[in-house]
């Protein structure tokens, strides 16, 4: 792979306020796709459902501080919830149920929008990619999220309403630009879940590539059983069957990223 994530480090938010199109997938397996390629990376949980804690087999496990909860409403050192995870390189600051109530909790906390990107820009040195994986809504986690970030990439379901509801993300991506982070780029587009024997799948992977141009990666996710099957064994699909075609997929997909930013 070529080595172009030396520099300063980036910090990738991904990110669809829809459920089930990917996210957390995507964060597991090119986190760990680079993570194998010796790049230092560090994957944080913004989702109270914890997905990407269990799916890479920490499900309950807490840094000496805590988890990204602790991290974001009380004082931690940022790298108290660090966890260091069974795929070298790679790091996690995981989430737990706690964290349901941390969308309410910090309406009335001071610059509520801020607190994961104070919690990571200390981090930036220690890393070389940072990938934060959102939960499906809009709300205050996400908006920090996209704060905190560099870029957005944005896994997109190939299915008849997947370009449903992009308008307001879309929209918020610009409000946050416009006053909280005037920086933050859409890091790609990225359609998962792709099944190539129907036609849909085809008229929808054509529709996003007229709306969003260039900013659609040319690697496609397929609909892949191995990728549903890896979380609930806890290991990222990558490792459990390198040989399937979601895990080529995501290797590919890294090494397309590394590609762009090497351009
Ligand atoms: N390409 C794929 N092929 C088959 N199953 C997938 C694929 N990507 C994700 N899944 C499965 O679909 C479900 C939703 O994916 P997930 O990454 O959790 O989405 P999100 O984080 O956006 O809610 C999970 O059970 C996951 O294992
Ligand atoms: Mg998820």
């Amino acid at each position: 792979m070529p080595d172009n994530l030396s520099g300063p480090s980036r910090v990738v938010a991904v990110a669809n306020q829809k459920g089930g199109v990917g996210k957390t997938t995507t964060v597991i397996n090119l986190a760990t796709s680079l993570a194998v390629e010796g790049y230092r990376v560090l994957a944080v949980d913004v989702d109270p459902q914890g997905n990407l804690t269990s799916g890479l087999g920490l499900r309950g496990r807490r840094g000496d501080a805590g988890t990204i909860y602790e991290a974001l409403l009380t004082e931690v050192a940022p790298d108290g919830c660090l966890l260091a995870t069974q795929v070298e390189n790679l790091s996690l600051i995981p989430a737990d149920r706690n964290l349901t109530g941390a969308e309410i909790e910090l309406v009335s906390v001071p610059v509520r929008e801020h607190r994961l990107r104070r919690l990571i820009d200390p981090l930036r040195a220690r890393f070389d990619c940072i990938f934060i994986d959102c939960p499906p809504s809009l709300g205050l986690l996400t908006l920090n999220a996209l704060v905190a970030a560099d870029a957005v990439l944005i896994p997109l379901h190939c299915e008849y309403f997947a370009l449903e509801g992009l308008a307001d993300l879309v929209a918020t991506m610009r409000r946050v630009r416009s006053s909280l982070n005037p920086h933050l780029d859409i890091e790609g587009v990225l359609l998962t879940m792709y099944d190539e024997r129907t036609n849909l799948g085809q008229l929808v992977a054509r529709d996003v590539r007229e709306f969003f141009k260039e900013k659609v990666f040319n690697t496609v996710i397929p609909r892949n059983v191995r990728l549903g099957e890896a979380p609930s064994h806890g290991i990222p699909a990558v490792l459990y069957d390198a040989k399937s075609r979601g895990a080529a997929a995501y290797v590919a997909l890294a090494k397309e990223m590394l590609t762009r930013h090497a351009a």
